[in-house]
């Protein structure tokens, strides 16, 4: 347990503060771990989160609108790649239920709130998701039960958008329940770092709510305690906007390198040799998931209402977006210098779909953005993704083509999007007449296949 925290209990334990609610019974239930936690969207964040929650010995009940998802939980199987079947039937077997009834909400201690927060399509936050999840927890909510939001969210949407949703029955945040923001900082497909191991940032509004929720992260991993909801809801969005920033800036310096003859990639590898002040990020076909692409026009659109402009922000998403057109742009190139001048005909092989390596994960992909411009120009687009099936784009869904020789060599080119393991990129090159690797994924092939790549 971690010790800042446990003596933060034991503290409410023995004195509570005067005038204020100290919530004794709960924290007591909680350090009991007999405190019921409801996990509200079984999803990439959800379910991993209700998994440790289980395993620490709580009882967790899993809630959700989409019925597939639940009879799939049901059945002990999982919908993630990265999450075994054998992780849910583990689950199920330390007594993990599932249900799509609201009103078994208010048998629970504990809601912890992980729903979507995408952009519209101005680029504006939608809290839709959050919003609706409020108003059914506002039918529910009962006093001395702890609620918290864990998706990602700009400062200030704890207070001013869940609270006052929560207090429509007349219970109020502080004095009959507890209300704390904490920000998921899962990595999903990341073998090294679960949620027993990534610390939980945890905000809240008064001393007591803080200790409380602190006591119930603190059953699962270290917990870190800040100021307010506010300073929490901005941890998360400047670990993203870090991330966002970082990339677009490696990216730039890709293309500045490219032109002084200097391959980025040997450049990185070896300046992240250097202990300290490094942190090595890698170029790529452009920013995708449900976070770096999203989170930061969370804060730019926050900052933006206060007045505050966020001008390496914006850069970074200007750079980020031209990426994908860079990607066609650079294909193009390779295909003319092999004797192609126009991509229209061209058959364009895309190699990876999903945002990131090792994962099925298609949300906010580049490789859409890849094959709707490559379309545009006229190229004949099919893909391949051992872990992604089926991908829409636009009207039309594809389904991924296998790799096999034969199929291989209908294409003119192969664009490397994502690098998953599962990819024989030997077998790749040596199949088609070029490769355009976005991810250095060719890098250490044999020499004879050095002039079939060209790095984007
Ligand atoms: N995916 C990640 O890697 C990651 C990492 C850190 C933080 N986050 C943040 O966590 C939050 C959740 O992301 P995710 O990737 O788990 O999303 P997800 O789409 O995988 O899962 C969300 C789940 O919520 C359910 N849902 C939506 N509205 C609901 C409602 N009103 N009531 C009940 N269930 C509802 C959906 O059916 C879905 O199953 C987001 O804010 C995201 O930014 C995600």
């Amino acid at each position: 347990m971690n010790a800042h925290v446990s003596a933060l209990a034991s503290d409410a334990l023995a004195e509570p503060e005067a005038g204020a609610a100290d919530f004794q019974v709960l924290l007591r239930k909680i350090l009991a771990r007999q405190a019921t936690v409801a996990v509200v969207g079984m999803g990439y964040v959800g379910l991993p989160l209700s998994e440790a929650f289980a395993a620490a010995g709580f009882p967790v009940l899993g809630f959700d609108l989409d019925l597939q998802k639940l009879a799939s939980l049901e059945r002990g199987r999982s919908y993630m790649r990265h999450f075994s079947d054998a992780r849910v039937a583990a689950m199920r077997d330390q007594g993990f239920v599932v249900t799509a009834q609201a009103d078994q909400l208010s048998t629970a201690d504990v809601v912890l709130i992980c729903v979507p927060t995408p952009v519209t399509s101005h680029r504006t936050p939608d809290l839709s998701h959050v919003v609706e999840a409020a108003e059914t927890l506002a039918h529910t909510l009962r006093p001395d039960q702890l609620v918290v939001l864990e998706s990602t969210t700009f400062p200030g949407a704890t207070t001013d958008v869940l609270k006052p949703i929560l207090e429509r029955g007349g219970l109020r945040a502080g004095r009959d329940f507890a209300l704390a923001y904490s920000p998921e900082r899962e990595d999903p497909g990341n073998h090294a770092f679960g949620a027993g191991s990534i610390p939980k940032i945890v905000g809240a509004e008064s001393p007591a709510e803080q200790r409380v929720a602190c006591a119930l992260y603190d059953a699962i991993t270290t917990t870190v305690p800040v100021r307010d909801t506010r300073t929490a809801e901005a941890v998360k969005l400047t670990e993203n906007v870090f991330r966002f920033v970082n990339i677009a800036l490696v990216n730039e310096l890709k293309g500045a390198f490219e032109a002084l003859d200097i391959d980025v990639w040997d450049v990185i590898a070896a300046a992240r040799t250097k202990p300290f002040g490094f942190m090595p990020f890698f170029p790529g076909p452009g920013v995708g998931g449900h976070c770096i692409p999203v989170d930061p026009f969370y804060l730019t659109w926050s900052a933006k209402a206060q007045g505050a402009s966020l001008r390496m922000v914006e850069l970074a998403g200007e750079i980020s977006e031209a990426m994908p057109e860079q990607v066609v742009r650079k294909a193009g190139a390779a295909l003319a210098a092999a004797g192609r001048p126009s991509l229209i005909g061209a058959h364009v092989l895309v190699v990876g779909v999903a945002y990131k390596r090792n994962i099925d994960d298609v949300r906010e992909t580049p490789a859409r953005d890849i094959i709707e411009i490559l379309r545009s120009r006229g190229a004949l687009v099919a893909y391949h993704d051992p872990l992604v099936p089926e991908f829409t784009v636009g009207e039309v869904t594809l389904f991924s083509v296998d790799a096999r020789r034969e199929v291989l060599a209908g294409f003119d080119c192969a664009i490397v999007v994502t690098d998953h393991d599962d990819i024989d990129y030997e077998a790749l090159a040596r199949g088609v007449p070029l490769v355009v690797d976005t991810r250095n994924a060719t890098a250490g092939l044999a020499a004879d296949l050095a002039a079939k790549i060209v790095k984007a």
